[in-house]
């Protein structure tokens, strides 16, 4: 199996749809690697596994081991390390931990959020040889400060931060929470390749966390979320059929004893 490069994902643009996914431990990683292009280590990591209310409270720490142990699991896969909220706020900090990253994991390249006021972030980044993925649009980052989550309707500015992005050296865009017809205009516009996640289909790839796209996380369903597997009520069901079989002692039998 050949390794998914950057080449492979800019020379995408226009050609085949590139295929997105969350990943956060080697297990997961290894059954999603043959399947896509690219595996993010998102910080949703924070609310999927961590639990919390927001992705505002991940370390480099926590996104750092995550990142290690998918890195063993897939072997394929463009590999993206989600930029915790607070690492990158300056040039010279989003360096130190950019080049922490590719000391201490795997990954091909680094993801953060912001737009025009990032670009100097991400040009520091390009410069010292770090591979970056812009991610505008409704940025989870910004969820206190916005108070919420907030789909983009203003054009002007998504296509103005979309190419700040692209001038300062960004190989990809994610593009998430923005009106179908802005996301279409920004694609067109850019000639990285734009990675949608809730900005409809004329982008040039698709983002989604696996927990809800396996149907594992059902707190809420995002309108831009298409479940592919109940996950939630397949364990639900398996674990009912376990506690019946310890509780009538069904489990184990004479096959499964020593
Ligand atoms: O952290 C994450 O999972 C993300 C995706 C929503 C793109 O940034």
């Amino acid at each position: 199996m050949e390794k998914v490069s950057l080449g492979h994902i800019l020379s995408a643009k226009g050609k085949r749809k590139l295929v997105m996914l969350t990943a956060y431990d080697a297990l997961f990683a290894k059954l999603f690697d043959p399947y896509t292009d690219i595996l993010l280590v998102g910080d949703s990591l924070n609310m999927v596994f961590a639990g919390a209310q927001d992705t505002l409270s991940a370390t480099m720490d926590q996104m750092i081991y995550h990142t290690q142990a998918v890195c063993r699991g897939a072997q394929r896969s463009f590999i993206v390390f989600d930029m915790p909220y607070g690492s990158y706020t300056d040039p010279s900090t989003a360096l130190a931990n950019g080049l922490r990253v590719y000391k201490e994991t795997r990954a091909d390249s680094v993801k953060l959020e912001g737009g025009a006021e990032k670009a100097e972030v991400i040009a520091t980044l390009v410069e010292n040889g770090i591979a970056v993925m812009g991610h505008i649009g409704l940025m989870p980052q910004h969820v206190r400060g916005e108070g919420g989550y907030r789909i983009k309707r203003d054009r002007e500015r998504v296509v103005e931060d979309a190419l700040a992005v692209e001038e300062a050296g960004a190989f990809s865009l994610v593009l998430e929470g923005v009106q179908a017809d802005i996301a279409a205009a920004v694609t067109e516009e850019l000639k990285i390749p734009v990675i949608g996640i809730g900005a409809g289909r004329d982008v040039d790839g698709q983002v989604l966390v696996w927990t809800d796209m396996l149907g594992f996380f059902t707190e809420f369903k995002p309108k831009f979320v298409r479940r592919y597997l109940e996950g939630a009520q397949l364990v639900d069901g398996a674990l009912r059929r376990y506690v019946e079989d310890v509780r009538s002692g069904r489990f184990p039998s004479e096959k499964e004893s020593y």
